[in-house]
């Protein structure tokens, strides 16, 4: 798809069908995440599958907010290999998971899987859930799946302050 199109076309799909996201989809939004620079070239992030019953059932545990998504990613990465920037205020974990997260949701889009960003959940509960080790901290969750029928873009989606209002020319 085009870049564009990928771009528009993504949206946050909150009903899914029960079709399976196909494998071949499934490398290809991982491929994207791999392919996703971050500080350093630590690539800190680390990325769990959950398709099968069991693993969906944890996610239902700590959020509403599956939507009957066949398949969900759970984006985390190791706060213990994160680079500190001067000023020693911050780190880099949550943006270069962040990075990641989004070259898998726009892959996603371009492969025509529709998807959700989470993160109405407490990420330590869902650590705790899923057994990740202490060193993990877990940054956001995805949907992922094919809208059921008649489901589509919420009002939401098309409601975008204009780039007045958020850009600035010094
Ligand atoms: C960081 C982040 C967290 C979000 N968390 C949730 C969530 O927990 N549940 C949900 O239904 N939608 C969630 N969303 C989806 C947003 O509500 C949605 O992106 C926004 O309303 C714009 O709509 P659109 O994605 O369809 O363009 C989240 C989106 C982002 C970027």
């Amino acid at each position: 798809m085009e870049f564009k199109e990928v771009i528009k076309n993504r949206y946050s799909c909150k009903k899914y069908s029960d079709k399976t996201v196909e494998e071949g989809k499934l490398q290809a939004i991982l491929e994207a995440g791999r392919l996703a620079p971050t500080a350093k070239n630590l690539q800190e992030q680390r990325v769990y599958v959950l398709k099968s019953e069991e693993a969906l059932a944890k996610i239902d545990k700590v959020t509403p907010c599956r939507y009957g998504a066949p398949m969900v990613l759970v984006v985390a990465f190791d706060k213990t290999n994160v680079y500190t920037y001067p000023g020693e205020k911050r780190t880099s974990g949550v943006e270069d998971a962040t990075i990641v997260a989004t070259h898998m949701i726009l892959a996603a889009a371009d492969e025509g899987v529709d998807s959700c960003w989470l993160n109405r959940l407490d990420p330590d509960e869902l650590a705790r859930e899923l057994g990740l080790p202490e060193n993990e901290e877990i940054l956001m969750v995805m949907d992922l799946g094919y809208a059921a029928e008649g489901a589509g873009p919420l009002a939401n989606h098309f409601s975008r302050k204009p780039l007045a209002e958020t850009v600035s020319y010094l």
